[in-house]
């Protein structure tokens, strides 16, 4: 090898360690809640303030919050959040989002809120309908502050 190659060489291994050494701080990582799953926790709280670009958080969440059951004590297990583009779970399903064991619901996938989009909650027995819509997935944001817990049975 000559000189040439082995600076090459030098300049190579020094750009791979610094991509390599990268702060994961710095991207974003898919995760996403299951039915049954109990990786999540702080039910309740407002979870983007940690999970969101630059927060300590893994994953930036586009939709995430907590279920609860008629009590508002309780969470609520396995039920289902759906995202519609018309109220009342009418136009284009754009998502759905389990809620895992502890009663919380998250993804990272990104969603286009647009001018506003719809959610429901499915319980076993009932489901759930918010009126208006939102352009903001940070439901633990509203629900539990100014407004009632998200709840079903
Ligand atoms: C105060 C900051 C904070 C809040 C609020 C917060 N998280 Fe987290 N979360 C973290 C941190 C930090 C980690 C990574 C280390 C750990 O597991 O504790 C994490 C990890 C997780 C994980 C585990 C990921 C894995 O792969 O193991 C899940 C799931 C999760 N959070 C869901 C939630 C949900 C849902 C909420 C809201 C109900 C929430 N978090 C609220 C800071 C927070
Ligand atoms: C900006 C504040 C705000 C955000 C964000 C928000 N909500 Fe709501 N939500 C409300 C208000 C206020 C109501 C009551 C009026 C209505 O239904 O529009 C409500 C009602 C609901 C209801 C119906 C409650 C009932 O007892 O009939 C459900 C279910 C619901 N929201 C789920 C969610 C979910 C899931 C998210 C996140 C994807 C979310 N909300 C985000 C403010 C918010």
């Amino acid at each position: 090898m000559n000189y040439r190659s082995i600076l090459l060489l030098g300049i190579s291994l020094f750009l791979f360690g610094l991509i390599s050494c990268e702060d994961d701080d710095d991207e974003n990582e898919s995760n996403i809640s299951t039915y049954n799953s109990s990786e999540s926790h702080k039910a309740g709280q407002d979870c983007m303030n940690c999970h969101t670009s630059g927060g300590p958080g893994e994953g930036w969440f586009s939709i995430a919050g907590t279920v609860y059951d008629s009590t508002l004590n309780d969470v609520y297990p396995n039920a289902t959040v759906k995202i519609y583009t018309e109220p009342n779970g009418a136009g284009t399903l754009k998502s759905t989002v389990a809620v895992d064991r502890n009663g919380n619901f998250y993804t990272t996938e990104s969603i286009d809120f647009g001018t506003g989009i719809y959610v429901l909650v499915e319980g076993d027995l009932e489901t759930k309908y918010m009126i208006t819509p939102i352009t903001t997935g940070r439901c633990n944001s509203c629900h539990g502050v100014t407004t009632s817990k998200i709840w079903t049975k």
